[in-house]
């Protein structure tokens, strides 16, 4: 097997690389002046099982993914696994109202043009695997390598900032050996979220909000200051796709004690790595 790095994710390349043993294969990846992708794969990799890591977001690292996969199959790859580890237009899981875009599924159905098979990480919602023909998709969470990154961090309890976070939460506390529960959320507008505190055992412990994306950063800031006016010692949070769209990470920093996410976006917080579940399920 070997990978193809694209230009998303190279310190999760290099990690998965480490942990298959499967070599990274010289590529040029560059833009042209106009921001136009230049793609060529300079090593042999016909008959060869191929991955390419690259995930689907923003728009430019979509067509990039796009263009590398077709690549490998053009150069005569034996098989082309799409290892993606962000998953982008996931949001748009649905038609919410008539005349829109069913955007994870038009992904999916550009994306399987070129791919055996794909693994993704964490999707917004893991139903958008049904997208995919003849269960190509493979779903991995990284909630139990956050659980243990928790565990040596002595979080004492895991919060759930919605009912949606809540099967990551109990992923995470399952690994750190903690309890859990989550806050009730009520979204009023696409920046603004309500948080109607439990009454929570919290006083004096160290206690970490989770959740699967943290964008604006409103869903944390808002949990932190429910889990404080509750007592709790230090507040962190965990993530495993950090976006902080829009300066999330600098509106943070005043809430929390530490602040961390993986490796499917590469940024300072990314201190977690979701190379040993993406191995685990292609290794399967
Ligand atoms: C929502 O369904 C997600 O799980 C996250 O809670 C949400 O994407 C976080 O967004 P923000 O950081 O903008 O509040």
């Amino acid at each position: 097997m070997k990978l193809i790095s694209g230009s998303s994710n190279p310190n999760l390349s290099r990690h998965l690389s480490d942990i298959m043993g499967a070599p990274i294969a010289e590529a040029e990846i560059r833009r042209f002046p106009d921001g136009e992708l230049y793609a060529r794969i300079v090593d042999d990799i016909s008959g060869e099982d191929v991955c390419v890591v690259q995930s689907t977001y923003p728009d430019h690292n979509a067509v990039e993914f796009l263009i590398l996969t077709r690549l490998a199959r053009d150069l005569g790859a034996g098989s082309v696994t799409g290892v993606i580890p962000y998953y982008g237009y996931a949001r748009q899981d649905r038609v919410f109202k008539e005349g829109e875009s069913f955007t994870a599924r038009t992904m999916a159905r550009h994306i399987q043009l070129s791919c055996d098979r794909v693994v993704c990480v964490n999707l917004h919602k893991e139903a958008i695997t049904r997208e995919f023909t003849d269960e190509r998709c493979l779903h991995v969470s990284v909630m139990p390598q956050i659980g243990e990154f928790m565990k040596q961090h002595d979080i004492r309890y895991v919060l759930a900032p919605d009912k949606g976070a809540v099967e990551y939460a109990r992923q995470a506390a399952e690994a750190a050996g903690c309890d859990y529960t989550n806050l009730e959320k009520k979204r009023l507008d696409g920046r603004t979220v309500s948080m109607a505190p439990k009454d929570l055992d919290v006083e004096g412990k160290r206690v970490c909000i989770i959740d699967d994306i943290i964008a604006t950063g409103g869903t944390i800031m808002r949990a932190s200051q429910a889990l404080k006016d509750q007592g709790a010692g230090s507040v962190f949070a965990c993530c495993a796709h950090g976006l902080f769209t829009g300066g999330g990470l600098e509106r943070l920093e005043p809430y929390l004690d530490g602040l961390y996410s993986t490796d499917t976006i590469e940024n300072p917080t990314s201190r977690i790595s979701a190379a040993e579940a993406i191995a685990g399920a292609l290794l399967k």
